[in-house]
């Protein structure tokens, strides 16, 4: 069932992604050879609580910290700990806020220091297939058009998206349905309506689309070893355009 928000439910949205966005400016401060992640983890984690929000993961499903850390080939949900970052290392951090009972998520893979030109481009990829698909948010178009415009994005710079993980219908809860895959099936979605609120969230890597859980039970890589990154942010499907909740608000003209 896909609920449909209010103009105010959207508002308090926006309220929770800019703090989600703040939170994920701060750390890029902070990522630096040489922190760990567990560091930037009580960064976070500090920082949501003193704006007035609650870190959505922890406790979800027993997840045990604030945000998700994956370095290199580990594609999401990388639990912060003792890993420390070097230089030439990428680092995908996603950050999700409830305030006000509703939930805000986005992600960003960050260099670390100097990184490579393939790296690079890796994410510059993955950022182009965001935008491409918030492009696709709009009254009348379906999850499929969104989908299609994230695959060919990716596809074409040579790279994979991953199947197995997918974005989502955000609100009350962190997820809702749609499901908001990254690559086109014969199933086009739902039809795309004003006051749907979702999360597009591009998850691609530099070789094969397989993947695998650690033993952690949480954090997922590309089997080939290969590097991964992951952006996403949280999309109202308003009468002006797709709106970005998860940075200052702005409109998609
Ligand atoms: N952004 C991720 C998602 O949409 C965050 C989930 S991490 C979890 O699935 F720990 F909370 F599960
Ligand atoms: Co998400």
């Amino acid at each position: 069932m896909i609920i449909r928000k209010s103009g105010q439910e959207i508002e308090t949205m926006a309220r929770a992604g800019s703090v989600v966005a703040q939170t994920l400016s701060l750390l890029e401060e902070h990522i630096q050879p040489g922190i760990t992640t567990g560091e930037l983890d009580a960064i976070a984690d500090e920082f949501i609580r003193s704006h007035g929000g609650e870190p959505t993961f922890k406790g979800y499903k027993g997840y045990p910290a604030a945000t998700c850390l994956s370095p290199n080939s580990m594609v999401v949900h990388g639990i912060p700990g003792k890993t420390r970052l070097e230089t030439g290392d990428i680092l995908s951090v996603d950050v999700g806020v409830t305030l006000d009972d509703f939930v805000a998520d986005s992600a960003w893979t960050f260099p670390v220091g100097e990184i490579s030109a393939d790296a690079q481009r890796l994410l510059d990829t993955c950022e182009a297939a965001l935008y491409a698909g918030i492009e696709q948010a709009r009254a009348g178009n379906s999850i499929g058009d969104i989908s299609q415009a994230v695959q060919s994005v990716t596809e074409a710079a040579g790279f994979s998206v991953i199947r197995s993980l997918v974005g989502h219908g955000v609100g009350r809860s962190m997820h809702e349905d749609p499901q908001v895959p990254n690559f086109v099936s014969s199933y086009r979605g739902p039809e795309l309506v004003e006051g749907m609120t979702i999360a597009i969230e591009p998850m691609i890597t530099a070789g094969a689309a397989d993947v695998y859980v650690h033993d952690d039970d949480w954090s997922i890589s590309a089997s080939d070893g290969s590097l991964s990154a992951h952006f996403e942010h949280t999309v109202a499907v308003t009468a002006a355009g797709p709106r970005i909740l998860t940075d200052s608000g702005v409109l998609v003209p």
